[in-house]
């Protein structure tokens, strides 16, 4: 059973801007006009174009995703959520690791801009981020004095808590979506790491899924970048996946 976004739509289809200037971005965003999906906007475009061209968009209709992975003290999250919340986006990044009194700061203060009629973003908590093996994780935690056995007994440790204090949702990887779903019906799962059939040259993504099955395994929403962004018609490819998601 999925966890959806939009009631009534089962996965929907987010499309990551990964470009380096806006004019680019522009582009793509001309050509998908009129199709169902979401934007994600992270660190790179989000530097380089800015907060006012985020905010253009959004005034011309189109749902965006801020994807930068907010970690910092209680206070300084809670005020760049506010600032989140303002622009109109509709979901965005915190790192759970941020703990308890980082989430309950920011609710406390969405919860005041909701009062004056902003709407409050999903917060989505980043656990451990996929570019980590269980390698290089258990160099961090036993850093930290933490003995982890893998970087998935931390991911379902982390999930746990974003269920406990209150997050909307988690992004995971498309082999732990059906853990997720089943356990914690309550989170919203956003899916990175998807791809058609054929690789994408050079790709840095080891742990792949397609589309129909991270739909089928119950992803609320899957992140599609480079199968998209770097395809020959990229109109035609959101229109197959979309297809495949029939939403
Ligand atoms: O090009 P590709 O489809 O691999 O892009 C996936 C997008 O999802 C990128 O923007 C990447 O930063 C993001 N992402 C990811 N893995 C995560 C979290 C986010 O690939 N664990």
């Amino acid at each position: 059973m999925t966890n959806a976004l939009t009631p009534g739509c089962n996965t929907e289809l987010i499309v990551a801007l990964d470009f380096s200037d806006a004019q680019k971005a522009d582009a793509l965003l001309a050509e998908l006009e009129g199709l169902p999906v979401i934007y994600k906007v992270g660190l790179e475009l989000f530097l380089q174009a800015g907060p006012e061209w985020v905010k253009h968009w959004i005034n011309k209709g189109r749902r965006v995703f801020l994807d930068l992975k907010f970690h910092d003290i209680p206070n300084t999250v809670a005020k760049a959520c506010v600032q989140a919340s303002r622009m109109g986006v509709e979901m965005l990044t915190l790192h759970t690791v941020g703990g308890r009194q980082m989430i309950d700061r920011i609710q406390e203060e969405l919860a005041n801009e909701a009062a004056k009629g902003h709407q409050k973003p999903k917060l989505l908590g980043v656990t451990v981020l996929t570019s980590f093996d269980d390698l290089g994780w258990s160099e961090v935690a036993q850093a930290t004095g933490v003995e982890s056995p893998s970087a998935r007994h931390s991911v379902e440790g982390l999930v746990a808590k974003a269920s406990e204090w209150g997050l909307d949702g988690i992004v995971c990887s498309p082999w732990e979506v059906s853990w997720v779903a089943e356990n914690y019906p309550n989170l919203l799962s956003i899916v990175p790491g998807i791809r058609l059939d054929q690789k994408v040259v050079g790709d840095d993504q080891a742990r792949t899924m397609t589309p129909k099955l991270a739909a089928e395994r119950g992803a609320s929403a899957i992140v599609v970048g480079r199968p998209i962004i770097l395809a020959e018609h990229p109109r035609n490819t959101a229109l197959r996946i979309l297809g495949d998601l029939k939403c």
